[in-house]
């Protein structure tokens, strides 16, 4: 008799998990969902290339002590065998669900899968190619958590019918370089704002169970404390170079965090019918998570965005407009839609921002 295929969530490292997962590509695949994962544009999640040595040699002595505990807290592996159906997944009735919520939900798990998905290739890569001890133990231990996330996904899109073929991915979508220091600031942007976007709508629903319209949410909590513990690495492997934090920097790390923030905004609106059916005004929710996200970024950058700034809401709802009006338009319309949510980024990035003293120590522990 064989034994019964493992499950994703139960992969201890992130070779298991895709193999897992490869084996389910085979089985099952579904075109639409690996066509939409494939797709890049400004808006929708890419896959990361960087050079990998410059990583690699990266020394975490100097925040030795922090970082020992976050390993072992990782190491530890408090969520394994979380990410799957159990019995509090509730029945999905899929064929009944409003048709424009259904569209809406199904693009938000395509592209949550691919973006999980992401940080996996990323980290397993590093992982593969490293030579540093606790470079490599580290990504190891975050692409066996993503390749559980992502895992999850494809068991919900799965009731729909949908499938992200991983290995698919892997294999053909383009792969867009950053240098090391841009993948620290993209790559832990995003995964303190992850944080704040699960943990938001998981304290949202823990009030309003019944706005609940699919069980995946019930996971989110758990689900967080990995994005947390990833934003933490990152925090701490750019504490072992100041000048990543200092100077010209700041300006980077200003114009990630108006590029990170913005485009949210924007890709949140493209949902209307989705906030609704969560009782989540999406005005409401990007300022909260912004909120959330901003007094989290302060163990590490030296500002913050001014979201309170009158020109912040004003110009994220221009940049919003002209996005939309950049998908239906063609010829100059299109140029001008474009020129219009340049000029929106352009008056968001030049607010003044907050600026304010770094602790000594950047460890933090989930607080929302
Ligand atoms: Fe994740
Ligand atoms: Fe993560």
């Amino acid at each position: 008799m064989n034994a019964p295929l493992k499950h994703t969530a139960d992969a201890t490292t992130v070779e298991e998990g895709l193999a897992i997962a490869e084996a389910q590509d085979k089985q099952y695949t579904s075109e639409m969902a690996t066509e939409t994962a494939m797709a890049n544009t400004l808006l929708t999640p890419r896959f990361y290339t960087t050079d990998f040595d410059e990583l690699d040699a990266i020394d975490v002595s100097s925040v030795r002590e922090d970082w020992d505990v976050l390993i072992a807290q990782m190491e530890a592996d408090p969520n394994k065998g979380h990410f799957k159906k159990n019995e509090d997944w509730d029945h999905v009735d899929w064929e009944n669900m409003e048709p424009e919520l259904k569209k809406e939900f199904i693009d938000f798990l395509i592209s949550s899968c691919t973006a999980e998905f992401s940080g996996c290739v990323l980290y397993k890569e590093m992982k593969r190619r490293g030579n540093n001890k606790d470079i490599t133990q580290l990504f190891q231990l975050m692409a066996r958590d993503e390749a559980r996330h992502a895992g999850f996904i494809n068991d919900a899109l799965r009731e729909a019918g949908l499938r992200v073929n991983l290995g698919f991915l892997t294999q053909k979508k383009k792969y867009t370089y950053f240098r090391p220091k841009f993948i620290y600031y993209a790559t832990y942007l995003s995964e303190k704002i992850g944080y704040a976007r699960y943990i938001t709508i998981f304290r949202h629903l823990e009030a309003h169970p019944e706005h609940r319209f699919h069980p995946i949410f019930k996971w989110f909590e758990e689900w967080c404390n990995d994005e947390f513990s990833h934003g933490e690495a990152f925090a701490l492997l750019m504490k072992t170079d100041p000048k990543l934090t200092s100077g010209i920097n700041v300006y980077w790390i200003k114009f990630f965090l108006t590029a990170v923030y913005a485009t949210m905004y924007v890709r949140d609106h493209q949902r209307p019918a989705f906030h609704k059916a969560l009782g989540v005004d999406p005005d409401w929710y990007a300022h909260e998570v912004f909120t959330k996200t901003s007094k989290m970024t302060e163990q590490i950058y030296p500002i913050t965005l001014d979201i309170e700034h009158p020109r912040w809401q004003r110009n994220l709802e221009k940049l919003q407009k002209a996005n939309v009006d950049m998908v239906d338009a063609k010829g100059l319309k299109k140029l001008g839609a474009q020129i219009r949510a340049g000029w929106a980024f352009v008056n968001l990035y030049t607010i003044p921002a907050k600026k304010h003293a770094v602790p000594a120590s950047v460890r933090l522990e989930p607080a929302y």
